[in-house]
């Protein structure tokens, strides 16, 4: 018995809110897990900005894949991956004496630090989503965040150390919402093997995300099986195409030394 697992069990993507309001006091809470977080080398490199603005958020709702829930969600959040308060830091702290005196290499955020950066970025919010969840206030992550990184950049007044991970909308569920059922997963001898990679096998394919399917399968023009049609409908998107356009601009600026 763990309420803890229970609550991790029934948790479900919540797309449409009640008009209430999350109180503040349920919010310092939510904040209050999220800081205790696991976080890499204890240094916190993460930094989460709260969407007030009602135009903002109706600008983000556009930007993001056009998903209008987002302008309606009581409480968004926005997850930055953030190396950029460390390396200031560093900077007030004189560390260029130290390079200067060859007492240590000349260092700048890579690859490496982004990666560890987004790994903090997002268990914080996962933390975030289940304190939620716990209080009876739905989530869905924002993956689209990573979108227009120029757009965002600009609006969000981002550093260069600093970049959108994921974005959470907060708020209480609908009914709708609440008794939609849960999604299914693939099954747990898929996603865990024993000491190497397992690959998938070739008939393993065939059915791969059928639990997903709806009872009367309608494949998108050109597909002929489910895996064509999620090709179609997601990998090769449009959307996808701008996330993987942004995130290319976004390493580009990042490493841009
Ligand atoms: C990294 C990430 C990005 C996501 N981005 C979106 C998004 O942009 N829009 C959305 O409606 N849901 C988004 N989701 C929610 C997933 O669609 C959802 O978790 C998945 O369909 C499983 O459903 P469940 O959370 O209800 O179990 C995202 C989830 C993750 C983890």
């Amino acid at each position: 018995m763990s309420e803890c697992i229970d609550t991790i069990l029934q948790r479900k993507s919540i797309r449409s809110y009640l008009p209430n309001p999350i109180p503040d006091t349920e919010k310092q809470r939510i904040i209050e897990a999220m800081l205790r977080a696991p976080t890499a080398g204890n240094q916190m490199l993460y930094s989460v900005i709260e969407v007030e603005s009602a135009a903002l958020k109706a600008k983000l709702a556009e930007t993001c894949d056009h998903q209008p829930f987002i302008a309606d969600a009581p409480w968004v959040l926005i997850f930055l991956a953030d190396s950029q308060r460390i390396y200031d830091f560093f900077y007030y702290s004189g560390v260029d004496s130290l390079i200067n005196s060859k007492l240590a290499p000349s260092a700048k955020p890579q690859e490496a630090d982004l990666l560890l950066a987004g790994c903090d970025a997002l268990i914080a919010a996962h933390t975030a989503v289940l304190a939620a969840e716990s209080l009876g206030i739905g989530t869905c992550y924002i993956g689209d965040i990573m979108e227009n990184y120029e757009i965002h950049r600009d609006l969000l007044k981002l550093p260069k150390y600093a970049v959108p991970i994921t974005m959470l909308c907060l708020g209480y569920p609908s009914e709708q919402q609440k008794k939609r059922p849960l999604t299914p997963r693939l099954s747990r001898d898929l996603i865990i093997s024993k000491d190497s990679y397992r690959h998938l096998q070739p008939e393993e394919a065939k059915t791969l995300y059928d639990a997903n399917l709806p009872p009367s399968p309608h494949f998108l023009e050109g597909a002929e099986n489910h895996g064509q049609h999620i090709y179609l409908r997601k990998f090769s998107s449009s959307f996808m195409q701008e996330m993987r356009r942004s995130v290319r601009a976004m390493l580009e600026n990042w490493r841009d030394n």
